[in-house]
């Protein structure tokens, strides 16, 4: 995991050196003052040497200026390194995703990556920052003002190193207890994610179903543990800072007591007490910071874990070594097939599928909800890979292509489709982005979307919203299809994707592929018996095998549950659908 993320920081190396480097300087500076600062009550002051006061003084200010340029520069540097690792992570992250396959996709949830390219980032960003700056520093500041006031007079410093390794202790313990508490708020922040995420991307669900109460709860309860996580975490801290201060003022108590008396024995200079106790403030505030320093390095531990793990998450999908770059024609064939989502799992969705479809056949797939009709045509676009066995586009097992080459030649219209943000032509032009707007237009007449879209005011420029939230279910499906249209695959699969259409507008369509596109095979994943009827041949799934594959006419006759699903489409149910019948 550091490997991963140490990657990602290379670019950034010159400024986290510098960093440090200029931290020390400020702590340098900061403790040449003291020393300063004693010179002018001793020998100035109590000498009565106005010459010596300006000149020392002088040299203070020249001093302060060096810490607060070296100051500056730290903070300078220190930003820059973080927030450009910040940077590195996420596009290290965003780029891996975009190479995710569905199912690596399946791994992470949404709401769970999320959560990884904001929060986590942003732990890992502020925890870098301090680190950089502090690191050095504190235990830098600690050391050096520890060795100056042993050099002053060690029976005081000594007070300070007790008081040192007092806090010490307890800070060990303190934070070993919230450590573990800060751990468990990342966890419950990726479920606070995903409440929000999916109330708010299925919003109008949630109000047609009138869902908020349960909503407004789901997030209460979210928020709630999140809270309850910190005070528990908060709740052992708490303690630090008054036994901090407590033992703060109980060292310069003592020192101002133990010193008093020292100065009235002549043992020890007014000057040299008073930068005895900037340097016991100086030890402990230090303290302080790697304290702090701890709990951030743990927090942003856990973190850090949660974003390599999505950097080194490997696509389980990729070209082969010698990938071909064309598909011959768009005949398909399954050997064997076997699929589970689930390497592990025992029972496949898919069970030893044989199909041969030519290319330009024109192939209507029925079963019910679950019958694994979408698993079966994600294997040809390679969406999924196959389990056991083979499936060959054009001849060749798609494990072959080059995965650019097979999905442009093999068109999917997936049955959770979603237009994205940006007018109707931009959407077209996800499916080849040098159509023209006649060749769009083309494409949108056979999909049928053409005669609603020149009745848009802007028409084709029309602003579709985020998941294409303006237009309605019908539209949406055949922007898709048109979309679909314009990659002029050599395959295409429609799966599902006329269910919001009407009848005869769904008939249109298949009129228009018949004529327009012969020599394209065409998948048409369908409810209704109508729309598969009259298709060269049909594919009857049933709990993930095939039970029928034949012509319209020969499937009335041979296979029951087309009989079936048939006669109660045409018959008293009219328009039954496919689970209605297959459960009669
Ligand atoms: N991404 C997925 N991860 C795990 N299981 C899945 C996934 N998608 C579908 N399934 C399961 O595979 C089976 C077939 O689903 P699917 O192919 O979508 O059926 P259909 O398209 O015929 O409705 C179902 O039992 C479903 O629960
Ligand atoms: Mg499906």
């Amino acid at each position: 995991m550091v490997k991963t993320l140490l990657k990602e920081l290379k670019e950034f190396k010159l400024p986290s050196i510098l960093t440090p480097l200029c931290m020390i300087g400020e702590v340098i500076a900061e403790m040449i003052i003291p020393i300063l600062m004693a010179k002018i009550v001793d020998d100035g002051i109590n000498g009565q040497d106005m010459g010596l006061i300006f000149q020392t003084g002088g040299m203070m200010i020249v001093i302060a200026l060096f810490g607060l340029i070296a100051g500056l520069g730290g903070a300078y540097f220190g930003s820059k390194a973080s927030a450009g690792f910040a940077r590195n992570l996420r596009k290290a992250m965003f780029d891996n995703i975009q190479t995710f396959s569905f199912s690596n996709i399946d791994k992470f949830s949404t709401s769970g990556l999320v959560t990884r390219l904001t929060t986590d980032v942003t732990n890992i960003q502020n925890a870098y920052m301090m680190l950089l700056r502090m690191a050095m520093r504190a235990p830098s500041s600690m050391i050096v003002a520890m060795v100056m006031s042993f050099i002053i007079s060690p029976r005081l410093a000594s007070i300070y190193l007790i008081a040192v390794i007092f806090l010490g202790i307890i800070i060990i313990f303190v934070m070993q207890k919230a450590t573990k508490y800060f751990k468990e708020v990342f966890e419950k922040y990726d479920k606070l994610n995903e409440s929000v995420q999916e109330n708010v991307s299925a919003i109008r669900v949630v109000k047609a179903y009138v869902r908020e109460d349960y909503e407004n709860d789901k997030f209460k309860k979210a928020a709630l543990n999140i809270y309850n996580m910190f005070v528990k975490a908060e709740m052992n801290v708490v303690y630090m800072s008054p036994i901090m201060t407590g033992t703060v003022y109980a060292c310069i108590l003592l020192i101002s007591w133990i010193g008093a008396h020292m100065i009235v024995g002549g043992s020890l200079t007014t000057g040299a007490l008073m930068s005895l106790l900037t340097y016991c403030m100086n030890i402990l505030m230090s303290l302080m910071m790697l304290a702090m320093i701890f709990v951030m390095i743990t927090m942003a531990s856990a973190s850090g874990k949660r974003i390599a793990e999505v950097i080194e998450e490997k696509t389980d999908i990729t070209n082969g070594s010698n990938p071909i770059k064309e598909v011959k024609d768009g005949s398909i064939s399954f050997e064997h097939v076997n699929f589970a989502y689930n390497k592990t799992s025992e029972e496949p969705v898919l069970k030893d599928i044989n199909i041969t479809i030519n290319s330009g056949e024109t192939i209507g797939i029925i079963g019910g909800t679950g019958s694994a009709k979408s698993s079966l045509v994600n294997l040809i676009s390679r969406l999924y890979d196959v389990t056991a066995g083979s499936v060959k586009v054009g001849g060749v097992d798609v494990k072959e292509y080059d995965l650019e080459t097979l999905r442009d030649q093999v068109s999917v219209v997936l049955q959770k489709n979603v237009l994205f943000s940006g007018t109707i032509l931009d959407n077209l032009r996800w499916g080849d982005k040098n159509a023209t707007e006649e060749e769009c237009k083309r494409a949108c007449e056979m999909a049928c979307a053409d005669e609603f879209i020149s009745r848009m005011p802007l028409g084709y420029n029309t602003q579709i919203e985020q998941g294409g939230a303006n237009v309605s279910g019908g539209q949406r499906q055949r922007l898709c299809i048109a979309r679909a249209l314009l990659k002029k695959p050599k395959i295409l699969i429609l799966d599902d994707s006329t269910s919001a259409v009407d009848t005869a507008t769904d008939a249109k369509i298949r009129k228009a592929f018949a004529e327009e596109i012969p020599g394209t095979t065409k998948l048409i994943i369908a409810q209704r018996i109508s729309s598969v009827q009259n298709c060269d041949r049909i594919i009857v799934m049933d709990d993930g095998k095939i039970d029928g594959f034949g012509t319209h006419d020969e499937l009335i006759k041979s296979n029951d549950i087309y009989r079936e699903v048939y006669e109660s489409q045409t018959g008293a149910a009219g328009d039954a659908d496919f689970d209605q019948a297959s459960n009669a």
